[in-house]
């Protein structure tokens, strides 16, 4: 084995969750604040322990491979690793250090992310580096591992580190956002595991068919709505003024739109919380071009689409109102 490191950014859906496990489109962009790093260094010397070694700083666990706990998705991602670019050898001796600035259970695809570092770093140091539709690949596994019945959406944007349109068993389209624009990021402070909120929605279709895809179909128009509006190269200068809502602010106001009318119908799929209707609720007031939750909802974090000359004052507004942290993000260009 050589040394290898490699990172994986965080990502948001910007619109489309739960539907897109319903074979709807979605749209996922990478976030570049936050992300994970894996390390991976060969044995010290002779003296040096034995095997591969598991270093998860962030969890403050360090074991070994063979005695990894069952679904432990970071021992599954460097099993599948080694199957792929070592097939049948022994796992290598050294150490694979993983540290991650992505918090956890929040819609910010943590769990894909140290997974993706993972595969890299490790298929790198086989000498095997990976091309990111392989690596989404292997990530998916993990993914399963961790969410049932995931779309694959959080894997392959990561993997891609780019923006992509995404619809559940098609190849994924890594696209460019022609005009870049500010996304804020607000964590409600509460962790709620995807499982769960995928299960609830689940349950629901199952009760209600009828209601429930009428609602998945009214937020895949969202979605393609605000691809062509991204794929229009005049997005936020045309027409009408910069940080006015909805037509007046032409491009970019019509996606905040749509970020509220998709955050609406996640209401209804019963997905939002109190923290996060008070906080998209508070966004909105301050500012914010539109607001919805990202990701499983209940908790974790959602986003605000914000003017340059709003984001002061929206991203104040979200911490008065209780947001445990905000991020923020240029999408594109
Ligand atoms: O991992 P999260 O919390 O960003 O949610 C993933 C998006 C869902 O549509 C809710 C689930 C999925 O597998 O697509």
């Amino acid at each position: 084995m050589i040394p290898a490191r490699a990172a994986a950014p965080g990502k948001v859906i910007l619109l489309g969750e739960h539907a897109v496990v319903y074979g709807q489109p979605a749209l996922a962009v990478p976030v570049a604040g936050v992300q994970a790093v894996a390390t991976v260094t060969p044995p010290a010397g002779p003296k040096a322990a034995a095997g591969l070694w598991i270093e998860a700083r962030d969890i403050g666990r360090r074991y070994r491979l063979e005695t990894a706990r069952p679904a432990d998705p970071l021992a599954l991602a460097v099993q599948l690793t080694l199957e792929k670019c070592a097939p049948g050898a022994a796992p290598p001796a050294g150490t694979l250090t993983i540290e991650s600035t992505i918090p956890i259970a929040s819609g910010l695809g943590s769990g894909a992310a140290v997974c993706t570092a993972t595969v890299r770093a490790l298929a790198e140091a086989l000498g095997r580096p990976l091309p990111p539709a392989e690596v989404s690949a292997l990530v998916f596994q993990t993914e399963t591992l961790l969410h049932g019945t995931p779309s694959g959406i959080d894997n392959t944007v990561i993997a891609y580190g780019q923006p992509v349109w995404f619809i559940k068993g098609q190849p994924p389209e890594p696209f460019a956002i022609t005009a870049p624009f500010q996304l804020l990021i607000a964590d409600t402070g509460r962790p709620s595991p995807t499982r769960i909120t995928v299960g609830d929605v689940r349950a629901a279709w199952q009760k209600e068919p009828a209601r429930l895809e009428a609602i998945f179909q009214a937020i895949g128009g969202l979605v393609r709505e605000a691809r062509a509006l991204l794929a229009d190269p005049g997005l936020p200068l045309v027409p009408g003024a910069e940080g006015e809502r909805g037509a007046a602010g032409g491009g970019l106001g019509r996606l905040g739109e749509l970020l509220d009318i998709n955050h609406a119908h996640l209401r209804e799929l019963g997905v939002s919380s109190p923290e996060l209707e008070a906080l998209t609720a508070a966004a909105r007031a301050a500012g914010a071009l539109g607001a919805k939750l990202s990701g499983g909802g209940r908790g974790g974090n959602l986003i605000a689409l914000v003017a340059a000359s709003t984001a002061d004052t929206v991203a104040a507004a979200l911490l008065r109102a209780g947001a445990q942290r905000v991020l923020r993000t240029t999408v594109g260009g």
